[in-house]
């Protein structure tokens, strides 16, 4: 049997809270069923801060209320505070059959970037974050976490290392089950990759992380390939390559769902995702944006098929 990967869906928070267009709840749900549709089973639907700082995912408790519940599949939207836990909780209650739906709590590395981001340091932040898992814990809500600029900061350049390890460790020990480490400006080598990951792997599982890879410079599927040895299994992405941090200047697209599911197959692995579904789906992210998306497969596939053509495809042959 194939080894399993998991494709991480961060379009419909990730990718929308950035985009100059902004989408109605109903353009949100219909992009997140075209990828529930492709198999995506692990889809990160929208975002519980303050709607003064990311006005693009306002009407997150709307959405959750309204979320689909299709078999297997599981949300997670980012919960900053107790406040938007309970924003989370009241919308969950709202909905008449409500699917799994984790809160992502999220640290930066670097302090400059972890102040503007959410108004606080990074001590601060992870301390009122025990108050949030205790909450959520008792509420019965899953908890993800994230490292944001855990390879370099458009702020401070360099991020330490051992900064980001101890973040990990401590989202991990609030009971997160898996801590995604993300490249949020796309400034991270290979190198880099592997030395971060041999940091952490030993005490922390290799199924206990993610990497939340940027395509900015280029480099994400060379650190999912080092990823993928030292036998992390989840990897997250954003559909046609959907998003950026307004708070990380730089901060371009997310690594393209079709980019990293073009690797991944292409190398034997299993994803479960139906390839026709997948770009359907991109070609209906970028429709309901209004721009094209940077994913480099998706432009690729699209082109290849208005002009009629069958694209030798080695996913044909997997
Ligand atoms: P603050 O202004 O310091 O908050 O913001 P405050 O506690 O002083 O409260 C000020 C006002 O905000 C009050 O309202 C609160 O009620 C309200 P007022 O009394 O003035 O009317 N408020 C809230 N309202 C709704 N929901 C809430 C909430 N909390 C307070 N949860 C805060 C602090 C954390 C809220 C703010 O800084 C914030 O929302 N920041 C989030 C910014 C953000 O979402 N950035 C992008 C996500 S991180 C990222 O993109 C990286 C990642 O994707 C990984 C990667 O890509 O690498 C994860
Ligand atoms: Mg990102």
């Amino acid at each position: 049997m194939a080894p399993h990967v998991t494709v991480y869906e961060v379009g419909p928070r990730d990718g929308l809270q950035n985009e100059p267009a902004v989408l109605s709840v109903e353009q949100k749900l219909e992009l997140i069923a075209a990828l529930c549709a492709a198999g995506l089973r692990n889809v990160e639907a929208g975002s519980f801060v303050s709607p003064r700082w990311i006005p693009a995912l306002a009407d997150s408790g709307e959405l959750v209320s309204r979320l689909p519940r299709p078999p297997g599949v599981r949300f997670v939207a980012l919960v900053p505070n107790v406040q938007g836990l309970s924003r989370l909780r009241e919308a969950l209650a709202r909905s008449a059959a409500p699917p799994p739906v984790d809160a992502a709590l999220f640290v930066s590395a670097s302090e400059t970037h972890n102040r503007k981001n959410v108004n606080k340091g990074i001590d601060e932040t992870l301390a009122a974050l025990v108050e949030v898992a205790a909450a959520a814990r008792q509420g019965g809500v899953g908890l993800r976490g994230y490292v944001s600029m855990a390879w370099g900061c458009p702020y401070e350049g360099a991020v330490s290392p051992a900064r980001v390890v101890e973040i990990a460790r401590r989202l991990l020990e609030l009971g997160c089950g898996q801590v995604s480490l993300g490249d949020t400006v796309g400034v991270g080598t290979p190198n880099q990759t592997r030395d971060l990951l041999e940091r952490l792997l030993g005490p922390v599982r290799p199924e206990q992380l993610a990497l939340h890879l940027h395509d900015t410079r280029g480099g994400a599927l060379a650190s999912v390939l080092v990823g993928l040895e030292a036998g992390i299994t989840t990897f997250d992405s954003s559909i046609g390559g959907l998003g950026g941090c307004p708070y990380a200047p730089g901060a371009s697209g997310n690594l393209a769902t079709e980019d990293l599911v073009y690797l991944l197959r292409g190398m034997g692995y299993e994803t479960g995702i139906d390839w026709d579904r997948l770009l359907a789906a991109g070609a209906l992210a970028q429709e309901l944006v209004g721009r094209r998306l940077p994913g480099k497969t998706l432009q690729a596939e699209l082109a290849t098929r208005s002009a009629g053509r069958t694209p030798p495809n080695p996913l044909r042959s997997v």
